[in-house]
């Protein structure tokens, strides 16, 4: 009896333990998904900014600019959950609606950027892209 006892409890210990633990993984999932949406945003600028400056092959320049319209529009996805940490301030879940209308911005600039290089390839231009006005209002301060 002893020994169920003990098996029990240590089960239920066992139990209490995988939970929390299992809420952790999943924050920091949520978080690094987020964060590789961002990283992809960023790969993008750096590529089209390169292609901008004429220091490599500018053939792909309309590519990129869909590829960050498509990144753009999954990251509202991505900032759904209220998970706050990273660089994300919880504002953001407070403002939501705001939130979302600056990335549909980025998505609508992005879009018609690449509309217009598909017709034009990179002669069409750098659109004005519109990350700095979420980051200043939403993300933390680099530390
Ligand atoms: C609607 C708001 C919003 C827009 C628009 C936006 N960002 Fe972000 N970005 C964030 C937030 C919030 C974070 C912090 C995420 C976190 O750490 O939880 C972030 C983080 C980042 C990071 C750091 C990722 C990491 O952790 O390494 C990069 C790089 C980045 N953004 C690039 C961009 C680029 C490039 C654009 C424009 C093409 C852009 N972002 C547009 C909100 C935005």
């Amino acid at each position: 009896m002893n020994r169920l006892l003990g098996t029990l409890t240590g089960i239920a210990l066992m139990a209490g333990l995988a939970a929390p633990m299992a809420a952790r993984a999943e924050d920091k999932d949520v978080i690094d998904y987020r964060q590789n949406v961002m990283k992809t945003l960023g790969s993008q600028v750096a590529i089209l900014g390169a292609m901008a400056q004429k220091k490599i092959p500018n053939d792909n320049f309309a590519a990129h600019l869909q590829i960050l319209a498509e990144t753009a529009a999954s990251a509202k996805a991505a900032f759904t959950p209220k998970v706050v940490g990273g660089k994300s301030k919880a504002t953001i879940w407070d403002n939501s609606a705001d939130f979302n209308k600056k990335l549909d911005e980025l998505v609508q600039v992005a879009t018609a950027g690449a509309t217009a290089a598909k017709a034009q390839g990179a002669a069409a231009g750098m659109p004005r892209l519109t990350c700095k006005g979420c980051h200043d209002v939403y993300r933390e301060e680099t530390k």
